[in-house]
């Protein structure tokens, strides 16, 4: 069933490719139709099946150490994942440091479970044969938070800090075309093809950038977390790749999720 819709929409998208011209009106038709087919699709999102996967990677006795992260503390208290996501980033007392959804639960799989981080690090994203344990614990945690509201911890140690340097990241320009993030996705109405691009300094614009991650795409059919977005915007940008799971990243994840503040969260999503 959901292969069929999956293959369905596909045709349907790329006959939407080829149909649209370059006109703006034409755009908005092809926009419009893709959130229609995303509606049917979010019925029967691909992205439950990671979440499935990710819930019993959760509850399984796994790695050198042999437990499950049933104790792993997301902010909330130990074992504690309704509701984690959508507070993440925040400060965490125990590593003395400000870290975002994807961060802490691979700190959890090193310290609780014994997993090695540069073997984590090894394949960080999903490819077309492989998705990573982290991006379906991702998934799976994030699931937890459906239709609750981002709710930020700002108030806590390093947070406002944390913010600012993600603010600033994304205003510097640099590169060979000196680009910044703010170049593509600090205007109201930009498009690159036939993608809108969200303006990440308004509520509704970074509301958008985080909803919807970790996203199913439909592009080559792989699951990917927010991390995963913001280091391929740096490839966008033709900046270096940042390492995985660096501080900038953090940064940049504070920045637009305290930007979308008391937005609706609504859940793994589907991305063209
Ligand atoms: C050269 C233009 C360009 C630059 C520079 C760029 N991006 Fe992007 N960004 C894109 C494109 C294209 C997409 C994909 C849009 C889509 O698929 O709908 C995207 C998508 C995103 C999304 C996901 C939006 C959504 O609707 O899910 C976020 C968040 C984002 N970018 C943040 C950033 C950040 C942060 C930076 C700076 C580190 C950055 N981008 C730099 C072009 C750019």
């Amino acid at each position: 069933m959901k292969r069929t819709v999956l293959f369905c929409a596909a045709i349907i998208l790329a006959a939407i490719a080829l149909a649209t011209s370059s006109t703006a009106g034409a755009k908005d038709a092809a926009t419009a139709e893709f959130e229609k087919f995303r509606d049917v699709l979010e019925e029967d999102n691909p992205a439950e099946l990671f979440e499935m996967k990710g819930e019993e990677l959760w509850k399984t006795k796994r790695g050198p150490k042999q437990v499950s992260l049933e104790q792993c503390d997301l902010g909330l208290g130990p074992g504690v994942v309704r509701g984690a996501y959508v507070a993440m980033p925040r400060y965490f007392a125990d590593v003395g440091r400000v870290m975002d959804a994807e961060r802490r639960i691979v700190h959890c799989m090193v310290s609780l479970q014994g997993f090695k981080p540069e073997e984590i690090a090894r394949q960080p994203f999903s490819n077309a044969s492989q998705t990573p344990e982290q991006t379906a614990l991702v998934t799976y945690v994030a699931g937890q938070s459906r239709n609750m509201k981002f709710a930020i911890p700002m108030n806590q140690p390093g947070m406002r800090e944390t913010y600012e340097i993600g603010k600033a990241v994304a205003a510097y320009r640099a590169g060979p075309y000196d680009f910044s993030c703010s170049s593509c996705h600090g205007d109201d109405g930009k498009r690159i093809r036939m993608q809108e691009l969200a303006n990440i300094s308004s509520p509704e614009g970074a509301a958008k950038s985080v909803q919807g991650w970790p996203g199913y795409r439909m592009t080559g059919g792989v699951m990917l977390t927010l991390q995963w977005r913001m280091n391929d915007c740096f490839r966008q940008q033709r900046f270096p790749a940042p390492n995985y799971l660096s501080d900038t990243i953090t940064a940049l994840i504070t920045y637009l999720s305290a930007n979308a503040e008391g937005s609706l969260y609504k859940g793994p999503g589907i991305k063209r």
